[in-house]
């Protein structure tokens, strides 16, 4: 138990506010959740949580005695002090990140002069500093997260650093109390302006992507000059300089925050008259990944009207339902309007992604989604995938082609089974 127990308001009940909310609760706080979805909070107030994440619906059950649900902000205000903003920033058709859900928070919270916002929603860097403009009665701390998806409750407690900003004019108790909320996860506090503080979550986000672009391009190097990049990955990663995270080459990244993020540091960047070459060319080569895939198709099979490909996967990394921006999604596509047929199949995302998937045919199965198939191509590396019988896999196929996107099968072993096996920089 917490001996500086501080009531939480947590403002959006999506990934990032329950996460907060529960580790918070875990933490020993009381936290008065809203959501503006009353069937959302209705779920929530039974125990019932609407988003597959290890570890955080037990949470939700242990604490449902600190954790509060609500639709009404006047259930929070009394309650809380800290108000941590979850809602979601979507990217907008200009790749600006969409802030009306940001916005329509300060207009509700503005006033106050009690309160402070701690903006854990990912915004372009300046939106404290115009939000403060605004309403500077109101405190204003910027608290990113840097939590990953199918991990997030363990990389809320175990973080390997927790950023806060805040520009004082005059000392404000606010950060001090957010540091203080972080203390007993004993991790190093960076304490900042909220501009440096916005720019370290863009800033990371677009360095994790740009590892991963750095790599696929070494990859594609690789299958030109005879590499093997799983083996350069490894040589390079004991570089401690380097380190070996994010250095899986494949068809390249996915997800609710490495696209959006990206775009909308290029994007900021653009608008101050500054041209960030490098984002420019991380995005391209994601691209490319998916189109080298399909080209890989295409050298085994010509062309592809008429032909079956099995996709295995739709969430856009293993562990999670979230097909947000899932590379399965632009290959369905992509290889539908080139005249193939799809099946997809995958362990827990299909149902989230049905509607997305334009004619490709929902399998409930990976056998079913292989019979009678003229290739497969692995897109997400569930663990059940490696453990598939092969023997039976080829059996099942009409022509044994299998396209590694993701460098998760044994290669060797799928060729003495017969199969064409092409990986990525392998
Ligand atoms: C990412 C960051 O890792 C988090 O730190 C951050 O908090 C989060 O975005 C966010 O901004 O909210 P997440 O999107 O959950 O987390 O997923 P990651 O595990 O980072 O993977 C992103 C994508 O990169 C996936 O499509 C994955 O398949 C791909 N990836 C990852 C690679 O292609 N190669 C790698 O080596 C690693």
């Amino acid at each position: 138990m917490n001996d500086s127990r501080e009531p939480i308001g947590v403002i959006g009940a999506g990934w990032v506010g329950l996460v907060t909310a529960a580790c918070f609760a875990e933490l020993g706080h009381d936290v008065y959740v809203r959501d503006i979805v009353q069937e959302k909070v209705d779920s929530l107030a039974r125990g019932e949580v609407p988003i597959y994440e290890p570890g955080l619906s037990e949470l939700i059950t242990k604490h449902s005695d600190r954790l509060h649900f609500t639709v009404d902000m006047g259930d929070v205000l009394p309650n809380a002090n800290l108000l941590f903003c979850c809602v979601d920033t979507p990217p907008s058709y200009s790749g600006d990140a969409d802030l009306s859900r940001v916005e329509r928070v300060v207009e509700e919270v503005g006033g106050s002069t009690d309160h402070a916002l701690v903006m854990k929603s990912t915004v372009p860097v300046g939106t404290g500093r115009s939000i403060r403009r605004r309403s500077d009665s109101l405190g204003y701390v910027s608290n990113p997260e840097f939590l990953k998806e199918g991990t997030a409750v363990d990389d809320f407690m175990r973080p390997d650093r927790v950023v806060i900003g805040e520009d004082v004019n005059g000392a404000t108790p606010f950060a001090d109390r957010v540091a203080a909320l972080y203390e007993p996860l004993e991790a190093p506090i960076v304490r900042t302006d909220v501009a440096s503080a916005e720019m370290i979550k863009l800033a990371s986000n677009a360095f994790l992507a740009t590892k991963i672009s750095f790599i696929n391009e070494i990859a594609n190097v690789s299958e030109e000059l005879g590499a093997n990049v799983d083996e350069v990955a490894r040589g390079m990663g004991l570089d401690q300089r380097i380190g070996p995270q994010f250095l899986k080459a494949g068809l390249g990244y996915g997800g609710s925050c490495f696209p959006k993020d990206v775009t909308a540091l290029k994007q900021l960047a653009g608008n101050s008259g500054y041209h960030f070459q490098l984002l420019t060319a991380v995005i391209e080569v994601n691209e490319l990944q998916k189109r080298r895939a399909i080209g890989k198709l295409q050298k085994h099979l010509g062309t592809l009207v008429g032909k079956e490909i099995a996709l295995l996967g739709v969430a856009f990394k293993p562990n999670t339902d979230d097909v947000r921006e899932a590379t399965s999604l632009v290959l369905a596509g992509r290889l539908q309007s080139e005249g193939a047929h799809v099946r997809v199949y995958d362990p827990v995302a299909t149902e989230r992604a049905r509607d997305m998937l334009g004619g490709a045919q929902v399998k409930t199965s990976a056998s079913e989604a292989v019979d009678g198939a003229d290739a497969v191509v692995l897109v997400t590396e569930w663990p059940e995938f490696r453990e598939l019988d092969w023997h039976d896999v080829k059996a099942r196929m009409r022509r044994p082609l299998v396209v590694d996107g993701r460098n998760f099968l044994d290669g060797e072993l799928l060729k003495q089974a017969g199969f064409t096996y092409e990986g990525v920089g392998r």
